[in-house]
């Protein structure tokens, strides 16, 4: 996925501008290739933030030590970890860069490798490279992607800005629903990405001195590691939310098209509610497995919002817009309740949006009546009840009940700890 970006901010300092700017990042994937228009609508406005928006924004030094745990990389030690950032190793590119994969030493083990995202900066991702390693170097949390290190050297050859993060073996949630993929995510999984999502949000909005808006809510920044834990990745749109006493932050429009909130897009006004709308799109795309805006579709099923709205209340129609590859298997009674949490994330009106740590709470509500259903085909009534089927049907009813039994296993290995 690539961002586009429709303001300078490639200076060392930032412009003082008097006039609204507005720069986007929209997927150049087929199925959005329309999106990837410019939305600079450049309305005159003061934003008076506009020389703080980025660098410097985050005084997160004086309750973290962790940025003194990150290392700081040699280009050419990244170089090396990525085969001279060779196309083989290409993991992917967005708007701010290319993304590649690599291996080094582990400093814990110096026996052992430790493979490495590396996300080499383009010149439009420069000013962001600041923000993401003031703020990524400054959270902990298991379901924000961690910050191993970054690279800043300046050399004959220009200005080399590089971040280093964890390797997230399974991609990301992007990824994973596109039709790429030849095993789809399964309703469990889904509702454990919603969940894991919501805890790194939650943390990021209510569980620090100083509240973060991630600003770039979207599967393309949600990803996956070894365990199919889902982490919140890119920090680069990141920004600190109002400090006490105020309402809001104004600010340049930035983010992804298709998921900013409408309030914001209009006003340049950010709130916290800015990241709980983004939250309720992705609900509805782990629900329907579509994007917010697909110009393949027919004209009244491309904006995702307009297309489900008929279907979302009314328990007879739901499943028309449940995700065709999960339908057979997926409760649509837990999707219809995920579709409320989505429904109130989406409220017009920003104040009316539950909180992060609320919408967490629903959903972990939802996981786990998910969760306690897929055990209870396990308790020893429907087990007998399943070995006099399986005597009567055989060889086929013997493969259904070991699927019953991967479910729960699949259930527990999901489990994380909550925060
Ligand atoms: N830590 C990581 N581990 C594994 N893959 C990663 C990691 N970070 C990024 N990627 C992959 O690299 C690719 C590019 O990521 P990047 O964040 O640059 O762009 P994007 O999220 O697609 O778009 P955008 O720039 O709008 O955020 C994506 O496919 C992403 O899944
Ligand atoms: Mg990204």
């Amino acid at each position: 996925m690539k961002c586009f970006h429709f303001l300078n901010r490639e200076g060392k300092q930032e412009p003082q501008v008097s006039k609204m700017a507005m720069h986007f990042s929209s997927s150049t994937t087929s199925t959005d290739q329309d999106t990837k228009k410019s939305v600079s609508d450049l309305t005159s406005r003061n934003v008076s933030d506009m020389s703080t928006d980025s660098i410097g924004r985050f005084k997160f030094s004086r309750f973290s030590q962790r940025l003194n745990d990150l290392k700081i990389f040699k280009i050419e030690e990244l170089k090396f970890a990525t085969r001279n950032f060779s196309r083989s190793q290409m993991l992917g590119e967005g708007g701010f860069g290319c993304v590649y994969r690599g291996t080094i030493k582990s400093s814990v083990d110096l026996h052992a490798n430790l493979e490495i995202a590396v996300k080499k900066l383009s010149r439009v991702g420069l000013q962001g490279h600041k923000t993401e390693v003031n703020v990524l170097g400054a959270v902990e949390h298991p379901n924000l992607v961690k910050l191993v290190g970054y690279c800043a050297e300046d050399d004959e050859r220009g200005i080399q800005r590089l971040l280093v993060y964890e390797y997230m073996q399974n991609g990301s949630v992007e990824y994973r629903l596109s039709p790429k993929v030849s095993v789809p995510l399964s309703w469990a999984m889904r509702l454990k990405i919603a969940l894991d999502a919501a805890r790194g949000l939650t943390y990021l909005h209510e569980g620090m001195e100083l509240q973060i808006i991630f600003r770039d809510f979207k599967p393309s920044n949600i990803l996956l590691d070894e365990h199919w834990n889902a982490k919140l990745s890119d920090f680069g749109l990141a920004r600190q939310g109002p400090t006490e006493g105020l309402t809001h932050v104004s600010t340049a429009v930035v983010g992804t098209i298709g998921y900013a909130a409408p309030e914001y897009v209009q006003t340049g006004r950010l709130t916290a509610k800015s990241d709980i709308w983004s939250y309720g799109i992705v609900l509805y795309e782990l629900i329907t497995g579509r994007r917010p805006m697909d110009r393949n579709r027919p004209k009244c099923e491309q904006n995702l919002l307009e297309w489900i709205k008929p279907y979302t209340t009314d328990a007879k129609k739901f499943h028309f817009i449940l995700d065709p590859r999960i339908k057979g298997s997926c409760s649509v009674k837990s999707a219809m309740k995920l579709a409320g949490v989505a429904n109130k994330c989406l409220n017009k009106h920003p104040k009316l949006r539950p909180k992060m740590s609320e919408v967490l709470q629903m959903v972990q509500c939802i996981f786990d009546d998910e969760k306690t259903e897929a055990l209870q085909t396990l308790t020893p009534a429907t087990e007998e009840k399943t070995v006099v089927r399986r005597k009567k049907r055989g060889a086929e009813s013997k493969m259904r009940a070991g699927e019953v039994k991967m479910l729960c296993r699949g259930w527990a290995s999901k489990l994380v700890r909550a925060n």
